[in-house]
């Protein structure tokens, strides 16, 4: 199955106008063109309108870190479906670890979260993976694939379709330990596995799964080499551009 790999940068809380200038203009100063993947960057909220235009007519995509389930109303602080996609936003990512962490998301809230960008025509990219006690106990499929299960609940195949899936074990997120490319592995087929039970196989097979977790140009190329694994999303080795660049080329 011909999967494109897709490699996205998730700035988090990073950059401010000036610095995101910088860094695009290096980073597309760095690209020839002919990657034969998709590049995303996902920065601040406050960073989408310069971004959209910076990043309008070049091969990288737009996308949001997060955003809120309802259309509109009194919900301070939060940001619709809609309002990503009127900055340009093509891809969201849905139920980062450290929202869950951080700021209370669960299963339940992540699945209306990907409901309300499927709604708007966003791509999103859902985000599963254990805890370190949950790996020490053998749990992490089970974990997992409920995360999956649960993040899709009423979701039609239609919608599935345009889902990308990073499974990012939290333990690997921002602390320079990565999953070994076999770990990875297991559970992105463990992935697939669950996507073929809920939907059908074909849609299981066409689903791309990115790995997230402390990868930087010296891992990606084996992470790459496994059969499940279709690209990485990718936090601190995405702030600098020349770091990010090596990423979308698969250099060391
Ligand atoms: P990291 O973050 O690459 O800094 O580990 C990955 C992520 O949180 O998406």
């Amino acid at each position: 199955m011909d999967r494109k790999p897709i490699m996205a940068a998730n700035w988090k809380m990073h950059f401010v106008t000036s610095e995101a200038e910088s860094f695009v203009k290096d980073f597309l100063a760095g690209l020839d063109g002919q990657e034969a993947l998709d590049i995303v960057i996902a920065p601040p909220y406050t960073l989408l309108p310069s971004l959209g235009s910076l990043l309008a007519d070049t091969p990288v995509d737009l996308a949001a870190q997060n955003l809120h389930w309802e259309t509109h109303g009194a919900y301070t602080g939060e940001v619709s479906a809609g309002m990503l996609k009127d900055m340009g936003c093509k891809y969201v990512i849905v139920g980062h670890s450290e929202r869950r962490q951080y700021f209370g998301e669960n299963n339940q809230n992540v699945n209306r979260k990907i409901q309300a960008a499927l709604s708007e025509g966003l791509l999103p990219i859902l985000c599963v993976g254990e805890v370190l006690d949950e790996r020490k106990n053998e749990r992490t499929l089970a974990v997992v694939q409920k995360q999956v299960k649960e993040a899709l609940q009423g979701v039609d195949k239609e919608g599935a379709e345009k889902l990308v899936i990073a499974y990012e074990p939290v333990w690997a997120i921002g602390t320079g330990e990565t999953a070994t490319p076999e770990q990875a592995q297991e559970v992105h087929l463990a992935i697939r596995n669950i996507l073929s039970e809920i939907y059908d196989e074909p849609l299981a097979a066409a689903t791309r799964i990115q790995y997230g977790g402390s990868v930087k140009p010296a891992n990606v190329c084996a992470l790459m080499g496994q059969p499940d694994i279709d690209g990485a999303l990718v936090g601190g080795a995405s702030l600098k551009a020349d770091s990010f660049t090596r990423l979308v080329k698969f250099e060391k």
